[in-house]
């Protein structure tokens, strides 16, 4: 059982993702897909599943394939069950014809319909695909009283496990994930990494953490420079290799270009001359030792700058007291008081559940607390990167990325937008990219673009470098040391973490704290206590 590409070009608008790639992923090895934003990995994912078509080459792929997708946003009004039965299109699709039917008045043409929808209800396990959910949610640590629950009625990490469970509904023979780790904190990434490692059909994940690579995969496919090439090993190893290869193959093109030019001169001087055969035989040469093309990586940093704030905000930023939060009964913030001073960088950590984005929500002042209050300091301007890209960018929009930033600031000129988009890497066309179209870490990239556009003095964001490759991250690492503001972030990423954050607030025993120092000496105070 193997998955295997065979010469697939695609195109999207004007331009090339990857030419005439072929690749084989075999059982029993575990694939990392990588490559920088936009290069096209979840595009070839959603080739291999049939869901976007190729411009030209063909797939084949063996009969089950689990698909995780990146979006759990589109499921949060579906029962925990329903989700996990998605899993099988097919079958899912005939389940909902099937009890709408029943609903109809009863004619022939129904009955038929009806006895057709049976029998492939039957042909998938129709019958067992309760019971057969059930065991996958229960398995995968999913108490059974969450399973009648609406999906966004449940924590976070448990979503992402209900996801991991659609995409493993039916044993396929090949899983196929669009960065897993996105939504989980360490504990659940380590759940994760030991599960795939169990994992025995043919295994691709696209990811850009680093040490989740490292721990899973056993092969990196790396799509770049307009191709993929499979390397044995981690994405360390792939890193060493790639270098290497690139390096030689410039080395190589250096020495060629120096011989022909030497082998040129001798042709300028002597071409008209009596030396006609030498001449010939050095045209001959320099033909053959024509530098081969190297194509442009499309690896790029982006540049990202959080400008001065126009009006610096008061000493004190917020003051909270005593705000406390819960959702259907449950606390989730108690009594939490809190000073934030003018130049703070707190990094928030804690566990999936815990809080993180409820009390990053109430900051931001898009969400009420229940009780307490919360106390903004003198002209503070907030700027708020959500967990979730969709509270802020409609992907249903037909709107550019042009439009979209446009919109952020009143009266702002267009070749500032201009110049926002192009350190972005949005740069000619791609700034009239419609938003729909973008990738995940185009669209973290294009939210950061609005921050930088608005000079705010207060940065709130919630987990930033999710969806981000690692040379976005490093970027905005640098940026957020580098800004004048205050900054309140959470993150799960432990070099951003340790390289930005003054302070922390972390959630202990159910409490949360403001631990006053960096993320080390943080990990140090708690090697002490246990
Ligand atoms: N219909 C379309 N028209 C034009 N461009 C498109 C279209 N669909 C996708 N793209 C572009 O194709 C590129 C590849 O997108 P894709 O989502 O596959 O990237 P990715 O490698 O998964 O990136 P990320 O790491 O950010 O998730 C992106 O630049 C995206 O904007
Ligand atoms: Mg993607």
């Amino acid at each position: 059982m193997t998955i295997t590409l065979n010469k697939i070009t695609k195109k999207v608008g004007a331009r090339l993702l990857f030419e005439d790639i072929s690749a084989t992923f075999n059982r029993n090895s575990r694939y990392g897909l990588t490559g920088p934003n936009g290069a096209g990995k979840s595009t070839l994912l959603k080739i291999v599943m049939g869901m976007e078509e190729a411009t030209s080459g063909s797939v084949a792929l063996p009969r089950k394939v689990g698909f995780l997708k990146q979006n759990i946003e589109q499921f949060r009004d579906q029962r925990v069950i329903d989700v996990v039965i998605m899993g099988n299109q097919r079958l899912w699709d005939a389940l909902a014809e099937r009890d709408k039917l029943y609903e109809v008045e009863m004619t022939d043409d129904v009955g038929i319909r009806l006895g057709e929808l049976e029998e492939i209800v039957n042909e998938e396990d129709g019958y067992d695909a309760e019971s057969d959910a059930e065991i996958l949610l229960t398995g995968m640590g999913i108490p059974s009283e969450l399973h009648q629950e609406k999906m966004h009625a449940i924590p976070t990490d448990m979503q992402f496990r209900v996801m991991l469970c659609q995409a493993l509904f039916g044993n396929p023979e090949a899983l196929l994930l669009d960065e897993p780790t996105n939504h989980l904190d360490l504990e659940s990434i380590g759940w994760l990494e030991r599960f795939l490692h169990d994992y025995k059909g043919v295994l691709v994940v696209v990811s850009h953490d680093r040490h989740f690579l490292n721990a899973v995969t056993t092969h990196i496919a790396d799509i770049d420079y307009e191709t993929i090439i499979i390397y044995p090993g981690n994405y360390d190893n792939m890193l060493v290799a790639k270098t290497a290869v690139r390096e030689r193959t410039e080395l190589e093109n250096k020495t060629k270009e120096k011989k022909v030019s030497q082998l040129r001169e001798f042709v300028a001087k002597f071409g008209a001359g009596t030396r006609a055969s030498q001449v010939q035989s050095r045209i001959r040469e320099i033909e053959r030792l024509e530098p081969q093309e190297l194509k442009k990586s499309n690896i790029q940093r982006p540049y990202i700058r959080f400008y001065p704030p126009e009006k610096p905000s008061g000493q004190i930023v917020f003051k909270t007291s005593e705000i406390s939060k819960g959702f259907d009964g449950k606390s989730v913030i108690h009594k939490f008081s809190l000073e934030v001073q003018k130049g703070d960088k707190i990094g928030i950590i804690g566990n999936n559940g815990k809080g993180k984005s409820t009390l990053l929500k109430m900051l931001a002042g898009a969400l009420a607390p229940d009780a307490g209050s919360i106390e903004l300091g003198h002209q503070v301007q907030i700027g708020y990167f959500p967990q979730n890209h969709s509270e802020v960018i409609d992907k249903k929009s037909s709107m550019t990325a042009f439009d979209w930033l446009k919109k952020r600031r009143e009266g702002v000129y267009d070749q500032d937008i201009r110049s926002i988009l192009g350190k972005m890497l949005f740069s000619g066309d791609d700034a009239f990219k419609p938003i729909s179209h973008l990738s995940g870490g185009e669209t973290a990239r294009l939210i950061i673009g609005g921050l930088m556009l608005c000079n705010y003095n207060v940065l709130i964001m919630d987990e930033p470098n999710n969806h981000l490759d690692l040379e976005a991250v490093s970027a905005l690492s640098w940026a957020l040391q580098d800004y004048k503001g205050t900054v309140l972030f959470a993150s799960h990423d432990r070099d951003l973490l340790g390289n930005t954050a003054t302070k922390l607030i972390t959630f202990e025993e159910n409490r949360l704290r403001l631990f006053d120092g960096k993320l080390d000496e943080y990990f140090a105070t708690q090697a002490v206590k246990t």
